[in-house]
């Protein structure tokens, strides 16, 4: 059975159990700016958790892109993924543990087709709060599995939930790969690779409050996910994930293009490259900040150790071809998106490239030098500058550096990098929330177009627009504003074309240092002014608009290619997101 066929069946599964089939959501959440990423099917259904009527009705169930970067270092044995598809379904207030074990149970056993004998399952413990389980370890028992390989644990095993909101004590399915016990302790909570955890079902009956408690919600829900890679791999008899139809022929591509292949490395181009194209496919381009960082980090990760390996690096877009051609039945948007995912893989290659081989020179010359001095541990100021310097992200050094032998100390890493954000924020006084990502002409350049959009948005929005956060990198300017609904097409191009005039003004933009009062009193903008200290800039923009800022700009408006915006999106509640490049005509 391939993936999409796995997939399908599931959610037919659930379709004749009355369930609606809803779309997954992107991998970045759209209305939620306080997480990267999608990492649970559950998330974009959380309101409906809590108790709000869902469109489809109460039961649910979907296929989900997740990723989740808190093992990324851990890619590269057999199991770990920083992409992967949960298949779930739902109940909301209808079902509860009694059906949902039972489905759960034929699907496996009946639909897919597993052996009763290699099922194992977990239930809660109970605690002060919560009781044992006994009602999910009844149903297990009732559907066919017996007392020994039901397990109870405590909540680091059996509950689950985010941070906050809606949680629950859990059952998780296990599957026991034959493998020889570890020891006479073995059992599914154990980390050896016996058992493969392959489903979760969470019976969320309470919300956890942002002050810890618990309290009890409206209705008892169901929230189920079963990780589409690990089962499939169990199903098609493959020792790992790597070895299924999503990975070997990406795998096979890379290794018959290098000269010295080993599997860790290559399960890592072939986990980084797969996340990469389908973050590219939902809108993210690499950058230093937020999820932009993230796919950058990916992105050369997997760069190096395509170096490593000796893989010819010129062939990187056989390898997005063949990654396209292998998933694309079920992501179909690798073959809309091919040319963009290409491209930015390409740029970023290019990017890092150029840096790389003098990175690694200078790693080696650190080495050298750590050895000569019989040190074990490469310092912060070492990390600090292969990332300033090289670019190369502080995993990636901490990864070159455990090859070699050698710990690192992310902690002196992580001080002097905040140190230096603090400067660079000073020198820039506090520009923009995430700051500039460089400070090359386009990147100054797209800093003074955030003052003529934020202008132009006051000026044919209302008065109400104030800036809730920008980000620039050389490619792009996103800009994100209080407003309360969808700007329409049209307004946008109104807003474009008033920026655009400016442009052709040719407006001198003018600097002068005044108190904060004084600034305020003459009009200036500033949003983020409680940051500022007594003595701030003002910028203005000729007679079209004065904001306080600290630079750097263009000294005239006629330093700017027009702009184009390319998308308007929601940022979160009440505020809305622009991207905006320049363009040449
Ligand atoms: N939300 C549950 C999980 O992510 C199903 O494991």
């Amino acid at each position: 059975m391939k993936g999409l066929e796995l997939r399908n069946r599931y959610l037919d599964f659930f379709k004749s159990k009355g369930h609606t089939v809803i779309s997954g959501a992107p991998l970045v959440p759209e209305n939620d700016p306080t997480v990267l990423f999608t990492t649970a099917g559950m998330q974009p259904l959380v309101p409906y958790l809590k108790g709000e009527k869902h469109p489809g009705g109460t039961r649910l169930t979907d296929y989900q892109k997740c990723v989740r970067t808190n093992d990324i270092d851990e890619v590269g044995d057999n199991r770990h993924l920083t992409f992967f598809e949960m298949l779930g379904n739902w109940s909301l207030g209808d079902y509860f543990k009694q059906d949902s074990i039972r489905y759960s149970y034929e699907l496996l056993t009946k639909v897919l087709n597993i052996p009763v004998e290699k099922i194992s399952v977990t239930c809660f413990e109970g605690d002060e709060n919560t009781p044992r389980d006994l009602e999910a370890a009844n149903s297990w028992q009732e559907c066919g599995i017996p007392k020994e390989r039901i397990y109870f644990f405590g909540k680091d095993d059996n509950w689950w939930g985010q941070e906050f909101g809606p949680c629950g004590p859990d059952t998780e399915i296990f599957y026991d790969t034959g493998a020889k016990p570890c020891s006479d302790n073995c059992n599914p909570s154990c980390d050896c690779g016996k058992y493969v955890e392959i489903w979760n079902n969470v019976f969320m009956e309470y919300n956890k409050k942002e002050d810890g408690t618990l309290e009890p919600l409206k209705k008892k829900n169901v929230d189920t996910g079963m990780g589409l890679e690990r089962i499939l791999f169990l199903l098609q008899g493959k020792n790992n994930v790597f070895e299924t139809e999503l990975f070997m022929p990406i795998i096979d591509k890379v290794k018959e293009l290098s000269v010295n292949p080993n599997d860790a490395s290559l399960r890592i181009i072939a986990d980084h490259m797969r996340t990469s194209s389908l973050l590219i496919c939902d809108g993210v381009s690499p950058s230093n900040v937020g999820q932009g960082y993230i796919l950058r980090r990916l992105i050369r990760r997997a760069i190096r150790h395509m170096r490593k390996i000796e893989f010819d690096i010129d062939k990187i877009t056989e390898v997005c071809d063949t990654l396209v051609l292998s998933i694309s039945d079920m992501y179909p948007e690798l073959i809309s998106n091919k040319d963009i995912v290409i491209e930015q893989i390409k740029k970023e290659k290019n990017r890092f490239m150029n840096t790389l081989i003098k990175g690694e020179k200078e790693f080696g010359k650190i080495l050298l030098k750590l050895n000569e001095e019989s040190s074990t541990i490469m310092d912060g100021h070492n990390l600090f500058r292969l990332y300033d310097t090289f670019g190369f992200p502080p995993e990636v050094t901490a990864e070159l550096a455990k090859e070699n032998g050698l710990d690192v100390d992310m902690e002196g890493y992580k001080r002097l990098f905040e140190e230096h954000q603090n400067k660079s924020r000073q020198d820039a006084a506090g520009t923009f929330k995430g700051g500039l990502a460089d400070h090359s002409k386009v990147t100054v350049a797209y800093h003074t177009a955030a003052h003529l959009i934020l202008e132009s948005l006051n000026r044919i929005l209302g008065g109400h627009v104030d800036q809730k956060g920008s980000n620039i990198t050389s490619e792009r300017i996103r800009f994100d504003f209080s407003h309360p609904e969808k700007v329409q097409r049209e307004t946008l191009d109104e807003i474009e074309k008033m920026v655009n005039e400016q442009i052709d003004n040719k407006l001198a933009v003018t600097c002068e240092e005044m108190p904060l009062d004084k600034a305020r009193d003459a009009g200036a903008r500033g949003v983020f002014d409680s940051k500022y200290g007594e003595n701030v800039k003002v910028y203005t923009i000729e007679n079209f608009s004065k904001e306080i800022c600290g630079g750097p700009h263009v000294e005239n408006t006629s330093m700017l290619k027009h702009i184009k915006i390319i998308k308007e999106e929601s940022a979160a509640s009440g505020v809305r997101r622009i991207k905006a490049i320049f363009i040449d005509e």
